[in-house]
């Protein structure tokens, strides 16, 4: 049922947004964004002032509407509640908050059941941390990204200072890493390989290269792409 799925999956940094982008785009897939899901209910916490109990995330889950627009101006824009938070996601108060959020049972419920029922609809790359383990289980092509902490990091900090953000490459290495630990250590679906999935080391890999490589498994291991 779910043959048109491609699950990426992986730790903050490694490239999978990018790389998931262009895989979708060259196969004429949807891609989803999974981590942009759990970073709209941290900004809506963080904005509605929510308190950050388990009952309270899981109820601000439940009543907000989030929403890819594919052909807004710049592409892909994230919705929350209409309202386009596309860049406000991104903030490093969101990133700093976001895994606790993410950590919350009926939070990941939430998101996993909206998640679930696209890919049942359409031929999608999604990219987060649980995709091969939890939402898509059963995913015929399932791919684990990684890089080293230190390139990681990097990419991270290139990625911030070409938007003109100031960045400081010391933090950004201990958010990521404070960020790993906390998504591989949680109790529900941690950031974990699935036993089937291709493990791809980035680190000396350009995004071409590791696009190439993704798809060059999928057609391989995939009667369907
Ligand atoms: O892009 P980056 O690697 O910074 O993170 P992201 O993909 O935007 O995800 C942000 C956070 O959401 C992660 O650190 C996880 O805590 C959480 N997340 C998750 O728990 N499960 C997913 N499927 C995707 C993201």
């Amino acid at each position: 049922m779910n043959a048109c799925i491609i699950a990426i999956d992986g730790p903050a940094g490694a490239g999978k947004s990018t790389v998931a982008r262009k895989v979708a785009e060259k196969l004429g897939y949807l891609y989803l964004d999974t981590g942009a899901m759990y970073r709209v209910i941290a900004l809506e916490s963080i904005r509605q002032s929510v308190p950050l109990t388990d009952e309270a995330l899981a109820a601000l889950a439940k009543r907000t509407s989030i929403r890819f627009d594919l052909d807004g101006p710049g592409g892909n824009r994230v919705l929350s509640n209409g309202v386009d938070v596309t860049e406000a996601i991104r903030s490093p108060e969101v990133t700093r908050l976001v895994s606790q959020v993410a950590a919350v049972p009926g939070v990941r419920a939430e998101m996993v059941a909206q998640q679930q029922q696209i890919g049942r609809q359409k031929a999608v790359v999604l990219d987060g941390r649980d995709i091969g383990t939890v939402v898509f289980p059963e995913a015929e092509v399932k791919i684990f990204l990684t890089a080293s902490v230190e390139e990681r990091a990097r990419r991270r900090w290139l990625e911030q200072t070409n938007k003109g953000q100031k960045a400081s490459l010391e933090e950004i290495s201990s958010d990521i890493a404070a960020r790993d630990l906390a998504d591989s250590t949680r109790e529900t679906s941690p950031l974990r390989q699935a036993d089937d999935a291709y493990l791809l080391d980035t680190s000396r890999l350009t995004p071409e290269e590791v696009v190439d490589a993704i798809i060059a498994y999928a057609k391989e291991h995939s009667h369907a792409v």
